[in-house]
């Protein structure tokens, strides 16, 4: 049985006054589900610090696939887990967009993640264009196998299912469309990790909001949400906690 992971990414958003929003997550009633709020790098320690042994698991952003060194302005994955991460989110369409990133060097900050003791959050996804193309399926699964790296298990690694244009524009795919992609991405886990891929969480992400959260979390192969702008205020967010505990 995976337990559900409702997980929030801050992005490039939020001070040291944010943290109150984690505090008043943090001191809500314990939720039937995992929780983890990814801020920016400058607030992983404090935030750490406030969700203390609470619910709230607190993760990166990013990391870099090496383990120290010569690389200005990058953070380690033993920095990320020494400032009090859990987990790191990788291979984010914004990061494969902005920073070029592609699926062998998410691969490699996956295993940096590991090898850390952090649990990668692997995020796929296909642009509209390729959705308009018929190409959703063979994008996600060329993602899915030069982003993740041998031996994945459910402890070092989850998967994000997020189409690119449905970050950030209000606009989500259909149930259909995402019970498709997220059973496409259970059948080639099993596929390639056997009986290991069953533990692998499955989050969709992409729009998810108060309003839309029970629909999509009563999806087959739906494990939690990767939600951006949703998670910056505890009350919507609550909310989409709320929704995955009662699915
Ligand atoms: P959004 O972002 O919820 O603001 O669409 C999701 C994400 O990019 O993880």
């Amino acid at each position: 049985m995976r337990r559900k992971l409702a997980a929030g990414n801050w992005k490039m958003n939020g001070t040291r006054a944010s943290l109150d929003e984690l505090r008043l997550l943090a001191g809500a009633h314990p939720a039937a589900c995992d929780m983890l709020i990814c801020p920016p790098a400058t607030l992983i320690a404090a935030a750490a610090g406030v969700a203390g042994a609470g619910p709230v698991l607190i993760g990166g952003q990013d990391c870099h696939a090496a383990a120290s060194g010569a690389h200005t302005g990058d953070i380690s994955a033993a920095q990320l887990a020494d400032a009090g991460a859990s987990h790191v989110i990788l291979g984010h369409s914004e990061r494969r967009a902005d920073h070029g990133e592609g699926d062998a060097q998410v691969r490699a900050k996956a295993e940096a993640a590991r090898a850390a003791g952090l649990t990668a959050i692997v995020c796929v996804g296909e642009t509209e264009a390729e959705r308009d193309a018929g190409a959703t399926l063979a994008v996600i699964g060329r993602q899915l196998a030069g982003s993740v790296p041998d031996g994945a298990t459910g402890t070092d690694t989850v998967i994000a299912y997020e189409p690119v244009w449905a970050i950030g524009s209000g606009r989500t795919p259909t149930l259909a469309q995402i019970a498709e992609v997220h059973d496409f991405l259970r059948a080639s886990l099993r596929t390639r990790f056997g009986a290991a891929a069953d533990g692998i969480r499955l989050l969709y992400g992409g729009s998810v909001k108060p309003a839309n959260a029970a629909e999509i979390f009563a999806v087959s192969n739906v494990d939690g949400a990767l939600v951006g702008g949703a998670s910056l205020r505890a009350a919507d967010f609550g909310q989409i906690v709320a929704a995955l505990s009662a699915a």
